[in-house]
């Protein structure tokens, strides 16, 4: 048995790469484009394990993908490749629709193939899996409910409308082929591997350096936030249990304004490694240009997947942010290599051409 995992090699991906082997022996199948996102560094735990096998290529290369879906023939695939992040799709939009909405429509034509020529029983049993966010319902005042799995797609920014357009897509192949789909989406996810261009990664490694804690406009939006762990466990729930065709909402019923958070990042640098100046990192907080279009609030009901499936996030807000704190902390390296590019010599070091 096997699993094909797209972007594994990202953030939540190489997370959910080193979970799900840590549980299980199945083989994982791991396809990567290594774009800046993509770090093999995370997975170097895995370098001499033949329980993982990583492809260097694109999830919306259809030859490729159905190559590796004949050779391997695995039983799930969970797709988490995309353009990620918010900043970037509104500097250049172009990749993001090319990555989350073509890519995303070859993926599912190559898995539509692979699927309609299984024998009866592993059809039955085959999943897509597909990895999605909360940001495709926009923004919410304070005063609304969290988003619920009905609530209607508002996606705001170039990244949210490619990951709205994709979900659609996903919802269209089941509905129209019947292909087993599932969907999650997410609120946001912190933890150990997270790039240092996202809020709480930026901060960490900014305060350190003695840089600028760049705030945007007034601090005061709202995120939903979620140990990346308890992200990985909920998909590992939603590929066991879920309901085909269905969409569940992950969450950890964290929000929290982003002054909070970093203030929150300030207060555990001045215990775990306090500045050689006694002074407190939070002084080192500036107040900068607002991200045009900037979502206010977001927040998610998670009841379903906790009532349906019983699934919990393990971890609170409180002990998951030390946890990250300190993998930082305990990674200069990690940080060094990624901030010089120097993690993409380890690809040639490790696994050379
Ligand atoms: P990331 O940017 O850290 O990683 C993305 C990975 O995808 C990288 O390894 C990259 O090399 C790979 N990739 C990009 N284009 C590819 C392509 N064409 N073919 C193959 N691989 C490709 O992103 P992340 O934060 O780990 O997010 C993973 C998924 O989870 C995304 O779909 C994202 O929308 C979703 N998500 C993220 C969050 C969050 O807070 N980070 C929350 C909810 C949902
Ligand atoms: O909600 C899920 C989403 O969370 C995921 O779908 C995205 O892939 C992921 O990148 C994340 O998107 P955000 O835009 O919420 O994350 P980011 O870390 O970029 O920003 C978090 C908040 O912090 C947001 O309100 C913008 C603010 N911010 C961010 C940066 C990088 C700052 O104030 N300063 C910063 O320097």
């Amino acid at each position: 048995m096997s699993i094909l995992v797209t972007g594994g090699a990202g953030f939540i991906g190489s997370n959910f790469v080193l979970d799900w082997l840590a549980q299980s022996d199945e083989l994982v199948i791991n396809l990567d484009k290594l774009t800046y996102a993509g770090n093999l560094q995370n997975l170097a735990t895995l370098a001499d394990d033949a329980r993982h096998v990583f492809v260097q290529g694109d999830f919306g290369d259809a030859a490729l993908v159905a190559k590796l879906l004949l050779q391997y023939q695995p039983r799930a695939v969970v797709n988490f490749a995309a353009e990620s992040h918010v900043d970037r799709s509104i500097h250049g939009p172009g990749e993001f629709i090319q990555t989350n909405i073509v890519g995303t429509f070859n993926l599912l034509e190559a898995v539509r193939a692979y699927w309609g020529a299984l024998a009866a029983e592993a059809r039955a049993g085959f999943r897509l899996l597909h990895v999605s966010t909360d940001e495709v319902y926009g923004s919410l005042a304070h005063t609304e409910p969290a988003f619920t799995e009905t609530h209607r797609y508002e996606p705001n920014s170039p990244y949210s409308a490619s990951k709205a357009a994709s979900d659609h897509l996903v919802r269209a192949y089941h509905h129209t082929y019947g292909l087993p789909v599932l969907t999650t989406n997410c609120s946001n996810n912190y933890g150990p591997f997270h790039f240092p261009e996202k809020l709480i990664p930026l901060m960490i490694v900014n305060a350190q350096a003695g840089k600028a804690l760049p705030v945007y406009g007034d601090g005061q939006q709202i995120r939903d936030w979620l140990y990346v762990k308890d992200h990985c466990s909920a998909i590992r729930r939603v590929l066991e249990a879920g309901q085909v065709g269905e969409v569940y909402n992950v969450g950890g019923w964290n929000e929290k304004p982003n002054l909070d958070i970093v203030q929150i990042v300030c207060a555990l640098l001045d215990e775990l490694k306090p500045r050689a100046d006694g002074q407190p990192y939070q002084t080192q907080i500036t107040y900068v240009t607002d991200r045009p279009g900037h979502d206010r609030r977001y927040a998610i009901d998670a009841r379903k997947i906790e009532q349906e499936l019983g699934w919990k996030p393990a971890e609170t807000f409180e002990s998951g942010i030390r946890k990250t704190v300190q993998w930082y902390l305990d990674h200069p390296d990690w940080v060094a290599n990624v901030q010089s590019g120097g993690y993409r010599d380890w690809v040639v070091k490790h696994y050379g051409n």
